[in-house]
């Protein structure tokens, strides 16, 4: 019966998504089953108002325009560039504060932890782009990457 609903509910969805080929529907459907179906998002909710929220998330994509701009600039073996952008994404008192404020505003202290981690992994591909290492400098920004999933595997808004 549990299975069935989900099964109803899992062709709404790709319906509303506009997935309408039977052959694309019924491929994605058993995969999903074979995978136990839709399951609920089990992360934990920053509990931060509206506003707050929208900020965080524009900060985001910006956050994702930089480990773009770094992967060109490394692409491009302009180390000095990468170097500089990817300092603009260290640790600092600012953004120290940042992180700990909405660790305390949401009583979640993993959010400056993870947090951190991105920012000191940014000033250690900084340091791998001065030294004129590229390869370090990509292995680096693999692991910044990375260290941006560890945080979205554990919150959600
Ligand atoms: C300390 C936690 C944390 C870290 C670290 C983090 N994020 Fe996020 N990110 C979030 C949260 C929370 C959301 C909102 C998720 C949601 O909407 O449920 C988010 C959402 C996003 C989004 C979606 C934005 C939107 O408009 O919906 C992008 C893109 C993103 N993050 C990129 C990054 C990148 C790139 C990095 C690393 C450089 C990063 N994030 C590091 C917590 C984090």
């Amino acid at each position: 019966m549990k299975r069935a609903l989900a099964s109803v509910l899992f062709a709404g969805l790709l319906a509303a998504a506009g997935i309408s080929h039977a052959a694309d529907h019924s491929a994605i459907h058993d995969k999903m089953m074979k995978t136990g179906g839709p399951k609920p998002d089990e992360r934990v909710e920053l509990k931060l108002p509206g506003p707050m929220k929208a900020m965080q998330k524009r900060m985001m994509r910006q956050h994702l325009d930089t480990v773009s701009e770094i992967a060109a600039a490394l692409g491009a073996n302009d180390m000095g560039k990468a170097a500089s952008i990817a300092r603009g994404l260290g640790w600092t008192p600012e953004e120290e504060e940042r992180c700990e404020a909405v660790g305390e505003m949401t009583g979640e202290p993993d959010f400056l932890s993870l947090g951190k981690a991105v920012h000191v992994t940014a000033d250690e591909l900084a340091a791998s782009a001065e030294a004129g290492n590229r390869d370090k400098a990509l292995m680096d920004l693999s692991r910044l990457i990375k260290s941006c999933n560890a945080c979205h595997e554990k919150f959600r808004h």
